[in-house]
This record gives structure tokens, sequence and C-alpha cells, in this order.
């Protein structure tokens, strides 16, 4: 699967059939968590065939069915970029899991956080997870906004305005996609607006976006 279909395919997924990841695949996940951590200093991590995190009523209420597998997005909580590097590594991991034949879902709020296979060191943050595993279905397209409610720009190149399209196919928190396309240093930059969790979209949407020029 190109990185292209990843993005188009992608949509988030709560419920999970009872199988755990073929180990070659949680394989390469692990290859790609030390190589997003040592490029961003994150400290990322894959924990596998852990139901507790899930088992709450805050998971039950959100529909989360059979949450074995998750990204745990852990970083030094004095750096000032942490939210939008936890979004643009954490996407990286989402394509890549999409790409491998699983599904995923980024989560906030409805799981236990006091988990002892969450590895935290001191300075550390735990800014959330995002659930992995072989889906019960693909999920569903997102309603989007358009590109002109997110990028004032009025000649966009074909390779900018695939980007946004791309950008506008990304995971946002509660679907709010409260961010804007704009040129900054000569670069495509996803600036979030203000708002809870902002930063973690524009992190994601601009990982999105950056596909297209690659
Ligand atoms: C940072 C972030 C946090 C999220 N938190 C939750 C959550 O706590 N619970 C949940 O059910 N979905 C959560 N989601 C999933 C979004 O609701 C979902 O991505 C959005 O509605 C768009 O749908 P799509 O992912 O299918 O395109 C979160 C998504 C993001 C990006």
């Amino acid at each position: 699967m190109t990185i292209e279909e990843a993005i188009k395919n992608r949509h988030a997924v709560r419920a999970y059939k009872d199988a755990p990841i073929a180990q070659d695949i949680v394989e390469r996940l692990r290859e790609e968590v030390t190589a997003c951590n040592n490029e961003s200093g994150l400290h990322l991590q894959l924990v596998t065939n852990d139901k507790e995190a899930f088992n709450c009523l805050m998971a039950r209420y959100g529909n989360f069915k059979n949450v074995a597998n998750y990204f745990v997005l852990v970083g030094h909580k004095n750096d000032p970029q942490l939210d939008r590097k936890c979004g643009y590594y954490g996407e990286r991991l989402v394509l890549l899991a999409q790409q491998l034949g699983l599904n995923t879902c980024w989560v906030t709020t409805s799981f236990k956080k006091n988990n002892e296979r969450m590895q935290l060191t001191d300075g550390e943050k735990l800014v959330c997870v995002i659930a992995v595993g072989y889906g019960e279905t693909q999920g569903k397209g997102h309603k989007t906004k358009s590109i002109s409610d997110v990028c004032a720009m009025e000649h966009l190149s074909d390779t900018f305005r695939k980007g946004i399209e791309y950008a506008l196919l990304a995971p946002s928190s509660f679907n709010q996609q409260r961010y804007k396309i704009e040129i900054v240093d000569g670069k495509g930059t996803v600036t979030p607006k203000w708002g809870l969790y902002t930063k973690i979209d524009a992190g994601i949407a601009q990982y999105h976006f950056d596909q297209a020029f690659v």
C-alpha cells in the first residue's frame, strides 16, 4: 500500500479483533518507533498484549473494544514542541501501521494513565496514546473542511494543493481541524489555532501535508 493509499484509507477504528499482531509486524513497528525516537528525541513506545489500559468505563463509553496494543506518546515536559512532535511522529507510526494492514485510533481521554507498561522517567510527560490492531471494520471517512477554510493563499501549486488535501484527511481531535496552512520561512506549515489538543492535531496534519512533497 502506498503512502497516498494509507492516507486515503485510514479512518479511526475503535473496535478490534481479539487477535495478537503478527510478530514480524510488531518488529517492523518497533524499528520505526526507534527511528522516530532517534530523530525526534521523543520517548515513543509500543505496548502489545495489554488489555488493562482500555479496561475502564471511559473506554467502554467511548466504544473501544478489544484494545490490546497501543503506542504511548511520551517526551520531555519542558520541550515547547512536545505536542506537535508527538502528533508528527505518532502519525508516521499510524500511516505505517495502515500500510502494514492494521488500524488505529488516537486517544487522549478514554484510557487508564497509571499503567505499569507505560514507561515515564523524571521530567517526562504522557501526551496521549494510539490504539492499534486488526480492526473489526476499516472505519469510515470524516466530514471535512474545504481547502479555502484552512488556507487563504490564492495561487496554489498542484503539490501544495495535494498537501492540503492530505492534511484534511488526517485525524484531528473531535474532528475539529482547527489550523491554518500557510508559508512560514519558505515552507508549507500547519499552524494550530487556539484550543484543546490543536498542537497535536497540527503535528499530525503537518505529517500528512509533507507526504505530498516526498
Ligand atoms: C489528538 C487526538 C485525540 C483523539 N482522542 C480521541 C479520544 O479520546 N477518543 C476517541 O474516541 N477518539 C479520539 N480521537 C479520534 C477522532 O475523534 C477522529 O480522529 C476524528 O473524529 C476524525 O475521524 P477519522 O480519524 O476517522 O478521520 C482523537 C484524535 C486525535 C487526533
